[in-house]
């Protein structure tokens, strides 16, 4: 049965920057399809506190500090997890930053390398540390949080442009690589969801205004608009999908020049 397809249940998944936002927003979803869920971010906590929540949902759930530009705190994630359940069968590398909005040619070193770090290395590295576990199982899944933003380029968030956009390529690198163990790579690049991180594009007069009337529904979306895709890609319903980015932007990347 295709209902079947989606449950999680028996899965482990390792989710980054699941305080809030996208990332707990997905969790959940995972959670209420059956998995256990470890929910990672870098405030101990917030991690608890959602830990916390969901157990009073009655979900399975366990939470780490992780900070994922930290390599011990990768390491540790990715071990204490495994040590304590045998298997991860999903990564969701969700956890993201934009520090510095304005011209490439004044963006301050620093906030170059921080985004490409917590965007782009960061996955890549916990990635790599989650292959041998998933190439053992013959059995893993990977999911990016991209962005529209890495398909379609700003005027003044460029480091976040091309972290995202380096995120699409990643997908398809590691699909190709990894599908041969069965391990699938995608990525789902969201439009405009309101979050504490979004919240910084609204700074700009009118920007609210602009955005929602390029997006085809006329609205922003909730982070829990994520999940549905997440849990989608996670589970066996997607079992042929893999080295693909799917939008989920209400339209917005389809706003008309005309
Ligand atoms: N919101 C949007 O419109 C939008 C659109 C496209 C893509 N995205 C992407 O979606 C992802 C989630 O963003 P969001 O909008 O849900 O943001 P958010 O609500 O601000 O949540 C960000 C999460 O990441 C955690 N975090 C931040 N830096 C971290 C780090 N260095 N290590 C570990 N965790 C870290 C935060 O928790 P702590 O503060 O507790 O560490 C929080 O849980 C990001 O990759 C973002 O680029 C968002």
């Amino acid at each position: 049965m295709i209902k079947e397809k989606f449950n999680l249940e028996g899965k482990v998944a390792v989710i980054t920057g699941a305080s809030k936002g996208i990332g707990k927003a997905i969790a959940l979803g995972f959670a209420e399809f059956g998995a256990h869920v470890v929910v990672s971010s870098r405030s101990e906590e917030a991690v608890k506190n959602v830990e916390t929540e969901f157990k009073s949902k009655g979900f399975s759930v366990s939470s780490l500090k992780c900070h994922v530009g930290n390599k011990e705190d990768r390491i540790n994630l990715i071990e204490t997890t495994l040590k304590a359940h045998g298997r991860i069968d999903i990564l969701v590398n969700n956890a993201g930053t934009n520090p510095y909005f304005g011209p490439i040619h004044k963006m301050p070193a620093e906030a170059y390398q921080k985004t490409m770090d917590i965007n782009l290395n960061s996955a890549i590295e916990l990635s790599n540390l989650v292959y041998p576990i998933m190439k053992s199982q013959n059995s893993g899944n990977i999911i990016h949080i991209s962005s529209i933003e890495g398909i379609h380029p700003s005027k003044f968030m460029s480091a976040y442009n091309i972290s995202k956009a380096a995120l699409i390529m990643l997908t398809k690198n590691q699909s190709i690589e990894w599908g041969k163990y069965n391990i699938r790579v995608n990525a789902i690049c969201p439009g405009y969801v309101k979050t504490k991180l979004s919240s910084g594009l609204l700074e700009f007069e009118g920007a609210e205004e602009r955005l929602v009337n390029n997006v085809s529904l006329r609205r922003a979306s909730n982070p829990d608009e994520m999940a549905g895709l997440a849990v989608f890609l996670a589970s066996e319903a997607s079992s042929y999908v893999t080295g693909t980015s799917i939008v989920n932007d209400g339209g917005l990347l389809n706003s008309p020049i005309f």
